[in-house]
């Protein structure tokens, strides 16, 4: 079938705008409607002995494997080992017997990911594919599909795909945790709720598009930007900086929080904005403090963060939006919106072909 635009001006637009309820698909697909339980179809591995998981993708996949090994960890208490495909591949990594490797990938055909999961089978591994197009090569060669419900997407910049993917993993690690015996019932559905109410909590950032077309407005104006998150924001700074970089081809780069005083703050003066995403979590406290060694320096901050992080930060940054307060378990999925946002605004506010950047392919079927 023929698939339009919709009243928007570019696909991209149209896939961030269906976000919530493509996300509404796939926990459809993972959660049972009445008890708001999560199920998974049958694996080919027991996830109570599994020794360790390691998790293998490109570009933005590969971040939502980023943040899935913060999720697996920390819920579930499941040791993770991440790396993108073209790295692994190579490395000739020793596997253990017991453990599992997990391929992401939006069109299941990246020809470093087949080569990856083709790689571990040859060493006895069980295959679990994230994907959004299961008849794919990827799907035909694992041993299970988990499949993302974004449909089909056609901006060359994942979007839809890479947060029906953190969907689907953060559903994964709440199995792996009851599995492993280690998160208790009340958790349990605390977690499931924040996951329930994810779509209407998205469509409320998506009203903040006016406000992030301003901030993209003078963001757009930078030669490098930088992006900043601790926790599972540190794969979403990343993520952000690679929206950025993709479509609008302004300089971005993705750090640590923490890891920034050993080296990018060389870089901090009024002409480079800093993008930090920063949820009230456990970790808000020291990225805070992150941010005033950014401003004594002169940078311009823009803070993405709830009520209570703007209300902290008193009126010092050059521009905030303030997303609704939510589960931290949540928060990388909801704050990957503004940073889609704001990369899409700088980029028409650049002129660039929004849809089909420069040099970049939707699916990379070459090493
Ligand atoms: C290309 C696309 C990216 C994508 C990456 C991995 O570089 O432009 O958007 O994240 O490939 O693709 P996959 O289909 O494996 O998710």
């Amino acid at each position: 079938a023929l698939i339009g635009k919709g009243n928007h001006r570019h696909f991209m637009m149209k896939e961030i705008a269906e976000q919530p309820t493509v996300i509404g698909d796939t926990l459809q697909a993972f959660m049972n409607p009445l008890e708001r339980r999560i199920q998974l179809p049958d694996l080919p591995v027991d996830l109570a002995g599994l020794s360790r998981l390691t998790i293998v993708a490109c570009g933005t996949a590969s971040l939502a494997g980023h943040v899935a090994k913060y999720w697996l960890e920390s819920v579930a208490r499941l040791p993770v080992e991440l790396d993108v495909a073209s790295e692994f591949r190579y490395r000739q990594a020793p596997m253990d017997p017991d453990g599992a490797l997990m391929v992401i990938s939006q069109s299941g055909e990246t020809a470093d990911t087949l080569a990856a999961l083709r790689y571990a089978k040859s060493l006895g591994q069980k295959v679990l594919a994230v994907l959004n197009v299961p008849e794919s090569t990827i799907g035909r060669e694992s041993d299970v599909v988990l499949h993302t419900l974004a449909g089909p997407e056609i901006g060359v910049a994942s979007t839809k795909a890479f947060t029906t993917q953190l969907v689907l993993l953060a559903c994964f690690a709440i199995a792996v945790a009851r599995a492993r015996g280690v998160i208790d019932a009340a958790r349990e559905a605390e977690l499931s709720s924040a996951l329930t109410e994810l779509p209407a909590r998205i469509a409320e950032v998506l009203n903040h598009d006016v406000h992030i077309r301003e901030i993209a407005l003078k963001v757009a104006e930078a030669r490098d930007v930088l992006f900043l998150g601790r926790g599972t924001s540190y794969p979403i700074a990343l993520e952000g900086a690679l929206k950025l970089k993709e479509i609008s081809y302004i300089h971005a780069e993705g750090y640590a929080a923490g890891e920034m005083k050993h080296g990018p703050i060389a870089l901090i003066d009024e002409n480079v904005p800093v993008i930090v995403v920063a949820p009230s979590d456990e970790l808000f406290d020291k990225t805070f403090s992150n941010l005033q060694e950014v401003m004594a320096r002169g940078g311009r901050v823009v803070f993405l963060s709830d009520a209570d992080g703007i209300r902290k930060l008193g009126g010092q940054a050059m521009a905030a939006v303030e997303l609704p307060r939510v589960d931290p378990f949540v928060a990388p999925i909801l704050y990957t919106i503004p940073v889609q946002l704001l990369a899409y605004h700088a980029a028409v506010a650049k002129g660039t072909d929004v849809d089909q950047p420069r040099n970049l392919a939707k699916s990379v079927t070459v090493e």
